[in-house]
């Protein structure tokens, strides 16, 4: 039998007897199953040629044509701090997201310390979030003088694992933060439930999922509160900015009094001696960033449908090979936002090969990809922040011992997923879908070689 012939069969048997749906069988083309085929050749970190030479699209995506005509406007206007066009970003936002209120903040990060803050979160309280996120998730909450309480990570979704939530929750416990990592929704449906009957407050770090839904609801909507990000690597890139959202106008009313100083609801902006009601902060986005907000909310429906369409056919094509494990989506997700495509790597699979030796042979057919998120519940920051004095001021002693927080907070499922993640950037996902077939030819290659990669490339 021929390479060929091997590789035509494998890719058939592959295909068709272990399980891959009609539909997608039917959606591979015959042009793009001959590339699938004939691609047996040495892997570009032996010497052999790139699977991918072709420039990958770049991100943040701008079109001066389309883009800058408002956003010089404001430039040109002299009015740069919050004004009309931050409303209208807002009012869009809110109507995008299908919520009543939306308030436009300096960045996710501040979105989450100013729902949690205003939700009534801090010192004595503990609130349940997932290790696998971002930093300032925690943060966010270490901020508001909450402490956090880790809930392992279900390795196929790569959410927060639901049924690990009521295990965690002590007498303290007066919030969840679930995050909606990665772009794939973590399950509300569940989530909220647990909430309602805990009586625990919901802020949804919707940071990475812009447009995600769960029974066609989009994410953010569910908990009591919603943040999203703007900033530069996100699908909506503005720099720099963030988004709360909620129906509930008095917790709306506050986020604005704590964004603009404190200040009451419906203060014009620069007023002083304006009454301030609270301790509030400054958190307010500019029009020039709003501008660019706008025009990038634009293209934002039709990228994510892309995304969505490249996602489920790389998910098929991948998802056959030995040792590649791609992300679930559970059954209550009708779309998804996909800030990464991520995909769990066995290297017993793959002749040993570690995770970072694979990501060094993908990169060099062309493919770029990284490892993701270290553990966050064993890092350094946390034996700092137990050690400050507002938190010796707000716990007893034994909820401030390293060793015991440690060994409360284990998620050895997150230990290992961490280990074993890799994710594909989302602007990948905005190519072509014979762009998907050079990510998975990338893949199949180092599988089908991963012996030689092992023996001759990295001794
Ligand atoms: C999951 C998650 N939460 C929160 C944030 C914080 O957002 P920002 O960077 O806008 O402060 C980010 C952004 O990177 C994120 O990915």
């Amino acid at each position: 039998m021929g390479l060929k012939d091997y590789s035509r069969r494998r890719f058939v048997k592959q295909n068709s007897l272990a399980g891959i749906g009609a539909a997608v069988t039917m959606s591979i083309s015959p042009t793009i199953l001959a590339k699938c085929i004939t691609d047996t050749g040495t892997p570009a970190i032996l010497g052999g040629e790139k699977i991918r030479t072709k420039e990958w699209p770049g991100w943040p995506m701008w079109d001066p044509a389309a883009d800058e005509e408002q956003v010089v406007k404001v430039l040109r206007s002299g009015v740069w701090s919050r004004a009309d066009l931050v409303t209208e970003f807002e009012k869009k936002w809110a109507e995008t997201i299908g919520s009543k209120r939306c308030l436009a903040v300096v960045n996710g990060t501040n979105a989450l310390i100013a729902s949690l803050v205003q939700l009534g979160i801090g010192g004595g309280d503990e609130v349940l979030v997932p290790p696998y996120t971002f930093i300032a998730t925690v943060i966010s909450i270490l901020q508001t003088g909450a402490m956090p309480v880790f809930v392992d990570t279900d390795p196929e979704t790569f959410q927060i694992d639901c049924d690990k939530i009521e295990a965690k929750i002590t007498p303290r416990t007066k919030a969840i933060l679930p995050v909606h990592i990665l772009g794939l929704p973590a399950d509300m449906i569940t989530i909220m439930d647990i909430a309602k009957s805990h009586n625990l407050i919901v802020v949804e770090d919707a940071c990475q999922a812009w447009l995600a839904e769960i029974n066609n609801k989009k994410v953010g909507t569910f908990g009591n509160a919603g943040c999203f990000s703007f900033q530069n690597s996100k699908n909506i890139p503005i720099g720099e900015g963030g988004a709360i959202v909620s129906d509930d106008d008095e917790f709306m009313d506050r986020c604005y009094s704590y964004h603009n100083y404190g200040n009451p609801y419906g203060t014009l902006i620069g007023t002083v001696g304006s009454g301030t009601v609270m301790a509030g902060t400054k958190m307010r986005i500019t029009e020039y960033q709003a501008a660019i907000g706008l025009a990038q909310m634009k293209r934002l429906e039709e990228q994510t449908v892309k995304r969505n369409e490249n996602a489920a056919y790389l998910r098929a094509r991948i998802k056959n090979i030995p040792g590649i494990l791609p992300y679930k989506l559970n059954n209550k997700v009708t779309k998804a936002a996909f800030h990464l495509f991520p995909f769990r790597y066995k290297k017993e699979e793959f002749r040993e090969l570690t995770r970072s030796e694979f990501l060094k042979a993908l990169q060099a057919e062309g493919i770029p990809a990284s490892g993701g998120y270290t553990p966050l519940n064993k890092m350094p920051y946390l034996k700092n922040v137990l050690e400050t004095k507002n938190f010796k001021l707000m716990y007893p002693p034994e909820m401030l011992d390293y060793n015991k927080f440690m060994e409360r907070n284990q998620c050895p499922v997150n230990d290992q997923l961490c280990g074993e993640a890799v994710w594909i950037f989302h602007s990948l996902l905005l190519a072509e879908k014979s762009d998907m077939d050079d990510i998975a030819n990338a893949v199949d290659r180092i599988h089908r070689n991963a012996d030689k990669i092992k023996n001759n490339n990295l001794k």
